[in-house]
């Protein structure tokens, strides 16, 4: 687990200071004209641009694109302003316009490109032998001047080299759709990413051509040629590839109801039952939930209790459904999560020990059914870190990292948790009996860090949040690669209403 502190704020209030990478870039297409952005802190709206003003229709279809950085972590506000002179309609009964907001994944970002040529028949340079030759790309700027992007390897005394196939990324070669063939000096050649991307073929054979002996000689063919053998272009997928392509994120909650988080009447309980303001868990629960539920499919959440006497007749349970129905633990939104857990902390009695595995079990079992990508399983727990089954969690984590799961753990109350920063395995990577985890799929969170000294008040939701869930993207991806499941397709984009599609055959 890597506890990267990313911090920057949001689009509006970049701090390049403090700047976080951001999960990948979405570009938005607009209906319309003024596009703003919430700043994180303050939630101040600032505007982040407008698209050109249209005449006449009320079909404005506008030609500027917003690009604006994407945080799987964050809650990113965007508000639209649509201006329009005439007005839109305001007759009672009927619908003043709508407006459609496409976001959509920069490809560019992420593609690289892999090419191989070679050269036939390049002209002699070197006096004693033949010629060293190399290639160098350059890439055109908008202003007219060229940035080197790419030099091969040079191969030794040929006038046919075949240079190793290279790997580099698409932004960095078609910027300006353009390379050269530069040297001291065989000649040159021109081409577009548009024309190498057709691949190996008879238009991708170039003439190297030295100007200055094309001016002297007539007879002047060209200085050789140069062959794309091979163009493949590597698309590198990212979490909203899955998701778009309809992988279910499951998110369940598991409540820590163990006597060590002091009784629910005292207001020093972790539990504390007050009219007036939430207790810990519940402010733990509301933050995180809040961001989390915007990713869930359904935004029906299992919620789990454990380490409590449950009625009626006492026994002790460490994986017990809040809302008192084990067939269907299902709570609607962090709302309803938060109501079971206010019934489930008036009717339960707070007991121990405090066992994790039995929750963590639980939810690898239905991970356990899932193997071909279509859902990935989150688990969130929230306690106050006295574990009593160490060496059965890790047993159960060390499994559960062969499945398509995460472990959030949301440390409340002011105890040491030196158990729970092993089990996020920063430092060293989790392992039971001799056997290590596949991968990190433990993300553990100090609660207090993110409250004020009064213990009433979340210092910033966001933060909270962010350092919760920031992790959630690299995890799921590294299961998806290690299984070799590619994301399938998005499904057609939304058509609105009234503009059937046209085919043409
Ligand atoms: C989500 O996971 C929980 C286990 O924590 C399970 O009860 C539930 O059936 C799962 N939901 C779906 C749609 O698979």
């Amino acid at each position: 687990m890597n506890n990267t502190f990313l911090n920057m704020a949001s689009i509006g209030d970049f701090d390049p200071l403090n700047a976080s990478i951001p999960a990948t870039k979405v570009e938005i297409t607009v209906s319309f004209c003024v596009l703003y952005t919430q700043g994180m802190g303050n939630k101040e709206w600032r505007e982040f641009g407008r698209t050109e003003v249209i005449d006449n229709t009320l079909n404005p279809d506008f030609v500027r694109k917003f690009i604006l950085d994407y945080f799987f972590e964050e809650r990113q506000n965007i508000r639209f302003d649509f201006r329009l002179e005439k007005a839109l309609g305001g007759i009672p009964g009927k619908k003043c316009g709508t407006i459609i907001v496409k976001a959509e994944e920069l490809n560019n970002c992420r593609e690289s490109v892999m090419m191989q040529f070679c050269g036939n028949k390049l002209d002699k340079k070197d006096f004693f032998g033949k010629s060293d030759p190399f290639l160098v790309f350059y890439r055109s700027n908008e202003d007219g001047t060229f940035t080197i992007c790419h030099k091969t390897e040079v191969v030794k005394n040929t006038l046919n080299p075949v240079w190793q196939a290279f790997k580099i990324p698409v932004r960095a070669l078609c910027n300006g759709d353009y390379d050269r063939y530069v040297h001291d000096f065989i000649g040159e050649f021109s081409t577009s990413y548009r024309e190498l991307s057709r691949g190996q073929s008879q238009f991708n054979v170039y003439e190297v051509v030295n100007p200055k002996k094309k001016g002297k000689k007539k007879k002047y063919l060209n200085s050789g040629t140069v062959t794309l053998l091979s163009f493949l272009v590597d698309i590198e997928v990212t979490f909203l590839d899955y998701i778009k392509g309809g992988t279910q994120i499951n998110f369940t909650v598991a409540i820590d109801f163990t006597a060590s988080n002091g009784h629910p009447a005292q207001p020093t309980s972790l539990h504390y039952m007050s009219p007036y303001q939430l207790n810990t868990y519940a402010m733990a629960l509301k933050a995180v939930g809040e961001i989390i539920q915007d990713y869930d499919s359904d935004k029906m959440f299992p919620a789990l209790g454990f380490g409590a006497k449950l009625p009626p007749d006492g026994r002790v349970s460490h994986e017990f459904a809040l809302n008192g129905n084990p067939q269907n633990p299902y709570c609607t939104g962090i709302d309803g999560v938060m109501e079971a857990y206010y019934q489930s902390l008036k009717s339960v009695q707070l007991y121990g020990p405090t066992n994790f595995s039995p929750v963590i079990n639980h939810v690898a079992r239905y991970a356990a059914s899932v193997n071909d990508g279509s859902q990935y399983f989150v688990l969130l727990i929230i306690t106050d870190g006295v574990i009593s089954d160490m060496a059965q969690t890790k047993e159960s984590i060390v499994n559960a990292a062969c499945l398509p799961m995460s472990i959030i753990i949301v440390g409340v109350g002011p105890a040491e948790f030196d158990a729970m920063v092993e089990l996020d395995g920063d430092e060293v990577r989790i392992s039971s009996r001799g056997r290590y985890a596949e991968r990190d799929i433990v993300q553990f969170v100090p609660f207090r860090d993110y409250i004020d000294r009064t213990g009433n008040h979340v210092l910033s939701m966001a933060r909270l949040a962010k350092d919760v869930l920031a992790e959630i993207p690299d995890q799921f991806l590294s299961y998806m690669r290690t299984r070799g499941i590619k994301p399938s397709p998005a499904p057609p984009p939304y058509t609105p209403p009234g503009q059937p599609l046209q085919t043409q055959i």
